[in-house]
């Protein structure tokens, strides 16, 4: 997979060096790109944000720079006016962390997600579908948001989604966009080492996941549960699905409502 990334503050970033989604880029399952929407700019203070028409506070981020990265990435508007090829600016050889991937014929190409409050809320079940794509470009927002037309200009040509983390309001995209790429990521085929320690988390099955106990069995006076020092398969499986039922009734019993369980059985 693909993942391109347009902020201002590309350090956020620097984290997808560690750990296991590191070792997934070293090893080629993902393929990273950050941009700093600042080199998009064309003043010499490098402007992203106006005030917003019809007033208001805070400060909206301007769409040409938006326009000019994400082109930069997805590729020129296909339907935009021909201009004159004399009058036109030489094309810019991408920097070698904006090289446009190709895309595999059956693909629908790649979905663009910005990252806001007002979007779809984002779920096990979404990171799971994202994790099949082949290629994803986030725009990260800051201030009070991006100029609506370039969610509307893309949206025109491409998929385009609005993705929120939660009813909670965050200073801009980046953060969210870490948790996204994170969730994606370790789906990815490969990137988790024991596949079968994927299938047993929460929200997997529509359920939290039932708690986990290691050696020592006994420490600061509080003992593992027997039924998992008892070799009893069957019975520690049912201990552990029903560890499940109960955490999910007392922490989320949205989850098991009536709707949320016909997801869950499909
Ligand atoms: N940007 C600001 N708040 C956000 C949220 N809750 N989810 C996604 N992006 C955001």
């Amino acid at each position: 997979m693909r993942i391109d990334i347009v902020t201002i503050f590309p350090e956020f970033f620097d984290v997808l060096d560690l750990s296991l989604l590191g070792k997934a880029r070293q090893s080629g399952l993902l393929e990273l790109g950050v941009h700093n929407l600042r080199d998009h700019t064309h003043d010499r203070h490098h402007t992203v944000d106006d005030t917003p028409y019809g007033g208001g506070a805070g400060m909206v981020m301007k769409p040409e720079p938006w326009g000019d990265a994400l082109d930069a990435i997805l590729g020129a508007d296909p339907a935009a006016a021909p201009t004159d090829p004399a009058a036109a600016p030489t094309a810019t050889a991408p920097a070698a962390t904006e090289t446009p991937i190709a895309v595999n014929a059956a693909d629908d190409g790649p979905i663009l997600i910005f990252p806001s409050p007002a979007g779809d809320q984002f779920t096990q079940a979404m990171a799971r579908e994202l994790s099949l794509e082949q290629h994803l470009v986030f725009g990260c927002g800051r201030y009070e948001g991006i100029d609506q037309r370039v969610v509307d200009h893309y949206s025109q040509r491409g998929r385009v989604r609005l993705v929120s983390l939660g009813d909670y309001v965050l200073n801009g995209g980046e953060v969210a966009v870490m948790a996204m790429i994170e969730a994606i990521g370790r789906l990815i085929p490969g990137v988790v080492g024991n596949p079968a320690s994927l299938v047993e988390e929460s929200h997997e099955d529509g359920l939290l996941e039932y708690p986990s106990y290691t050696k020592p069995a006994s420490w600061r006076g509080l003992a593992v549960p027997p039924v998992l020092r008892s070799g009893n398969h069957g019975a520690i499986s049912t201990w552990r699905h029903e560890q499940q039922i109960e955490r999910t009734e007392r922490v989320r019993p949205d989850l098991l409502a009536p709707s949320a369980t016909s997801e869950r059985q499909g």
